[in-house]
């Protein structure tokens, strides 16, 4: 396993992006809504960073099948607190494709929350995203296959503190 984010600045990063949230929504109440299962670790440490009155949510989908994205996305459990005419803050884990957080975000203005905006882990500098921006992002990472804090590959590895590249995922160069 190559570290590529330690525990350290990781939690250094949550904090700065959980004052900056709670600027930015500063007088109004919020709505987290966090996607299961990648975001489940990053979005509980974000959340008592954020001094706001919040409620929170989640759902479940995938794109993801054999660590590579399969190009189309499944809403495996739907949300539970309504959301019209709420401040959406939508947490996730990473924009890869981005395919996720394009659905997501059509999804919940068809559901007329008042705004949506998001909040990813990590952003991968890849070339061929369909959704490229997210509000908040706490790191750039190169465009390769990540697990830890929440992270999975075949659903292990999410407990890990920090974020890591496999080795096998690594060329020999990189591997030494
Ligand atoms: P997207 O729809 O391609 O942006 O994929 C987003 C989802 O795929 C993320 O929310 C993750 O759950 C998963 N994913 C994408 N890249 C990685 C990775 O490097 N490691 C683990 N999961 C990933
Ligand atoms: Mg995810």
């Amino acid at each position: 396993m190559k570290i590529l984010l330690t525990e350290t600045e990781i939690a250094e990063r949550v904090a700065q992006l959980g004052r900056e949230i709670t600027e930015a929504y500063r007088g109004r109440e919020l709505t987290v809504i966090t996607v299961m299962n990648g975001a489940v670790v990053f979005a509980a440490d974000l959340l008592r960073k954020i001094d706001l009155p919040l409620q929170l949510d989640s759902f479940a989908a995938s794109s993801y099948e054999n660590d590579r994205s399969s190009g189309k996305i499944t809403i495996r459990s739907a949300l539970k607190l309504p959301v019209r005419g709420r401040h959406v803050l939508l947490v996730d884990d990473i924009l890869d494709t981005g395919l996720s957080m394009k659905c997501a975000m059509e999804y919940f203005r068809s559901l007329d929350a008042a705004s949506v905006r998001t909040c990813v882990l990590m952003d991968k500098m890849r070339k061929d995203k369909v959704c490229a921006h997210a509000d908040w992002v706490g790191f750039r990472i190169p465009d390769r296959y990540v697990v830890g804090y929440g992270l999975d590959s075949g659903e292990y590895y999410r407990n890990l503190p920090y974020v890591g590249i496999l080795t096998d995922e690594l060329d020999g160069q990189e591997k030494a």
